[in-house]
């Protein structure tokens, strides 16, 4: 490490993303706000070619934040097979620490030198404590944590779940016997039950390549100089305690949408479908905004049963769907509910979210739509599939009580009538709503100047510059 009044000039960043699904969005960001906090700081960021493709870049691009292609691990016309998704995460985590190691020091080549004397990743990439000590004695590690924070403690807690718990394989002893089980045994974790937690850890595959990543995770995290999470203090006041006291630092830095705003591309027509203009013709609170993300997509009988339920129940909706998805929709659909039904192939979900038209927000639970929603101050339809979304659909509905869930987990025509009737329409979702409205509120006042999130983010360009006590 170089001292003194060198050592700004001299510090390098290293960051590294997990190039899959919209992981690398939370970080980018990140990577920009630090970027433009610490400007004497070199940051260069490392990213599969195919993901770094999908960050929206322009707007006032921080000039020392520069970014480099890392491998895949994927050989020439590579094809996802639809039965084993994980294989193109499994080939990735093969080459990796290799990869980033190449990209590293083709990055301190062109930074005249200037060796890492940071290392900040997403967390799934356990390995890069390891990184980071191969860098140099003392160069911090700072990894992001992307998800929902109670997913985050089932992953630090691993093991005592599965000696409390018990494991067992999928469909196996664990779901059919202690599905209902809560699992207030650990901090934070009342009212939540093991059917919502993370496939991989009591039920599932626990020797995916996935689980064992997430396994060794949680071992690695409390080794961190500092984690940072995308959550704001008042959210989860016991969780956020028990992490703080697991890991040596522990910054709450979110919701990153609003302390970090994405980049707006100066020649890119933000509302290229008109979803905006669209809402703007219609009274307060009315809409129903379906969306689940970029990854997930309902299986077809629950894509139909939803667009019954959509059309039965009267209120207008903004439904976000993927091109090739339309022609799953029932026969005629778009026709007859073309008078108060907007479908677009890509919606700005932060604008729409935002909308005062915008009455309920149809989701997958992401931990980043679930930030986008309370900042926006909209209840939300829970519709989880998948990794930390149970838990957050869980927190949403039964813990903040801004939202709700279906029976049995699963859209049907009926289920999502009333799902949007309780949310839009009674008296139940107009005090769901309220409480949106106070958390958003909440999380708007951390991210102000002297919040509690902006001194956070403060707090981690300390460690960055090599100036914090973390
Ligand atoms: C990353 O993507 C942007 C376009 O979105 C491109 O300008 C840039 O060159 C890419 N970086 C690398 C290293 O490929
Ligand atoms: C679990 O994952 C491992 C490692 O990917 C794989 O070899 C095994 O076949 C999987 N087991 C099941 C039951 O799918």
């Amino acid at each position: 490490m170089v001292s003194g009044g060198q050592q700004q000039e001299e510090a390098h960043v290293a960051v590294l993303a997990f190039p899959f699904g919209t992981h690398a969005a939370p970080l980018h960001a990140l990577a920009r706000g630090l970027a433009a906090a610490a400007p004497l700081v070199w940051f260069s960021f490392f990213n599969s070619a195919k993901s770094n493709a999908s960050l929206l870049q322009g707007g006032d691009a921080p000039p020392n934040l520069k970014f480099y292609d890392v491998s895949d691990g994927l050989t020439a016309g590579f094809a996802v097979n639809p039965r084993n998704p994980e294989e193109e995460i499994e080939l990735f985590m093969q080459v990796t620490p290799g990869n980033f190691r190449d990209g590293i020091e083709k990055a301190v080549r062109s930074a005249s030198g200037a060796s890492i004397s940071c290392v900040v990743s997403d967390a799934f990439l356990w390995f890069a404590g390891d990184l980071a000590r191969e860098m140099g004695a003392g160069v911090p590690w700072v990894p992001l944590w992307t998800g929902g924070i109670r997913s985050l403690s089932a992953h630090i807690y691993t093991d005592a779940l599965r000696t409390i718990v018990g494991v067992g394989e999928e469909g196996g002893a664990v779901m059919a016997t202690k599905a209902d089980t809560e699992l207030g045994f650990l901090p934070g974790m009342s009212g939540t039950r093991v059917r919502d937690l993370p496939e991989g850890i009591v039920f599932g595959n626990l020797s995916s390549v996935f689980a064992r990543l997430l396994h060794r995770m949680g071992q690695e995290l409390p080794l961190a100089t500092a984690v940072v999470l995308n959550t704001f203090d008042v959210l989860d006041p016991a969780i956020n305690d028990d992490l703080r006291a697991k890991f040596k630092a522990c910054h709450l830095v979110g919701p990153l949408n609003l302390l970090l705003p994405p980049p707006q591309h100066p020649e890119l027509d933000s509302d290229p479908s008109g979803c905006l203009r669209w809402l703007d013709k219609l009274p307060r609170g009315a809409v129903a905004y379906v969306s689940f993300g970029t990854v997930m997509s309902p299986p077809p009988g629950e894509l139909a049963e939803l667009a019954e339920g959509l059309e039965s129940c009267g209120a207008p909706f903004l439904w976000s769907l993927k091109e090739k998805l339309r022609a799953r929709l029932p026969a005629g659909f778009l026709e007859r509910t073309q008078a108060r039904g907007l479908v677009v192939a890509w919606a700005p979900q932060p604008l729409v979210l935002a909308h005062p038209a915008t009455g309920a927000f149809m989701t997958h639970c992401g931990w980043n739509s679930v930030m986008e929603s309370l900042a926006g101050g909209v209840p939300m339809v829970c519709r989880p599939f998948l990794g930390d979304q149970r838990l957050n659909a869980r927190t949403v509905a039964s813990l903040w009580r801004v939202g709700v869930e279906f029976e049995a987990g699963k859209m049907t025509r009926d289920g999502v009538v009333g799902a949007l009737g309780a949310v839009l329409g009674s008296e139940e979702g107009r005090k769901m709503r309220e409480r949106a409205c106070a958390l958003g509120e909440a999380a708007r006042e951390a991210v102000q100047q002297g919040g509690s999130s902006a001194e956070a983010l403060q707090a981690v360009v300390k460690v960055i510059c090599g100036s914090g006590d973390a």
